[in-house]
């Protein structure tokens, strides 16, 4: 059946940052505060114009230049993202018409902050077994769009950005396993209990978390799903040499990096300067450290991601 492989990353960021002064001045909070609970100093936000489908096609582009892949090799396009451009079509459907790509499938993947790893697992399950030659994948979000610049609870923590990467078929791994995770019970404890009904927003179109309940969570769940993916594979902790994780709380990434006996330095972090950027955050991290050279041909890699639903999973891959 053979394995797909990562050929090229791309990522994009929106121009505009919003620090954590900028946001002393608006609300009840402290660069002090937001720091020390999650590490996070700033975040970008997209332009009143942008939508996902901009920051994906961005993205997307980059990937393709890095794997030197173009238009016409495309067959297969997911997009993760909890902030589409529109009900319909898809946010996948719209990024196909902006590339300019014109066969195979398009289609969205919704596992909010776990969306990415969701998508990187349904295209590696294409690619090995033959059944798609090239795959775009993206994690796109614009979730400055989904919070009450007013509540703190929330607002401090996310931010927007894109990041992709494309698959081909490879003979050696490539990707070893994916492994995914939901428990729908706990959907209270993070959401948008929001939609559109009747021509008019029914429900509560903002992020509510129960913050402290996510927080254990992610750090029970992360630590199980690594375990769960080296021993599937073999390995252990200290055999990796890159974690990429889900970039929601710093304090959430080394709790897990420790519990895994992974050193702090084999841990990739951008949560300092993009938040938590959804679906977006794995890979925006991944493309940083291959575009920064740290990852290198032959090195061990574990993506992880949780996030609402409650979901979680992770890819465990030889770059
Ligand atoms: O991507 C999906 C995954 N999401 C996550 O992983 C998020 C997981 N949760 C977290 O990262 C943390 O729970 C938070 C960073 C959201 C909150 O940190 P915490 O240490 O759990 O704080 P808390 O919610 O227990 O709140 C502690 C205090 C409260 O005040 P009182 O009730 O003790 O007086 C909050 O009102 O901190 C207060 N607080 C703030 N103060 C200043 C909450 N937000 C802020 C704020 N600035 N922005």
């Amino acid at each position: 059946m053979g394995y797909s492989k990562i050929i090229g990353t791309g990522s994009y960021l929106p121009e505009r940052v919003v620090t954590n002064c900028d946001l002393e001045s608006r609300i009840d909070t402290s660069d002090e505060w937001i720091v020390s609970r999650t590490g996070i100093e700033a975040r970008h936000v997209a332009a009143d114009g942008e939508l996902t489908s901009d920051l994906a096609v961005a993205a997307a582009r980059r990937a393709m230049e890095a794997a030197g892949v173009g238009p016409d090799e495309i067959d297969l396009i997911i997009v993760a993202t909890t902030t589409p451009d529109m009900v319909f079509p898809s946010t996948a459907c719209i990024l196909q018409s902006k590339l300019g790509v014109t066969g195979g499938a398009a289609f969205d993947v919704q596992a909010v902050c776990t969306g990415f790893i969701y998508g990187l697992s349904v295209a590696d399950k294409f690619v090995a077994t033959g059944q798609s030659k090239c795959a775009l994948v993206v994690g796109a979000e614009v979730f400055s769009r989904l919070l009450d610049w007013n509540d703190r609870k929330t607002c401090v923590l996310f931010g927007d950005g894109a990041g992709a990467v494309v698959l081909k078929h490879a003979e050696a791994p490539g990707i070893y396993s994916t492994h995914l995770h939901s428990d729908g019970n706990l959907g209270h404890i993070l959401r948008v209990a929001g939609g559109i009904a009747h021509g008019q927003v029914r429900g509560n179109p903002f992020v509510e978390m129960d913050g402290p309940a996510v927080f254990k969570l992610a750090v029970r769940v992360l630590d199980e799903c690594s375990r769960e993916a080296l021993a599937h594979n073999g390995f252990e902790g200290p055999d990796l040499d890159w974690f990429v994780p889900h970039q929601a709380n710093l304090r959430i990434i080394n709790a897990t990096a420790d519990k895994m006996r992974v050193p702090r330095e084999r841990v990739v972090t951008t949560v300092a300067r993009h938040g938590n950027t959804s679906a977006a955050s794995v890979p925006l991290a991944l493309d940083g450290a291959v575009r920064d050279g740290r990852i290198q041909p032959g090195h061990l890699v574990l993506l992880e991601g949780v996030g609402g639903g409650m979901t979680w999973g992770s890819v465990l891959l030889r770059w």
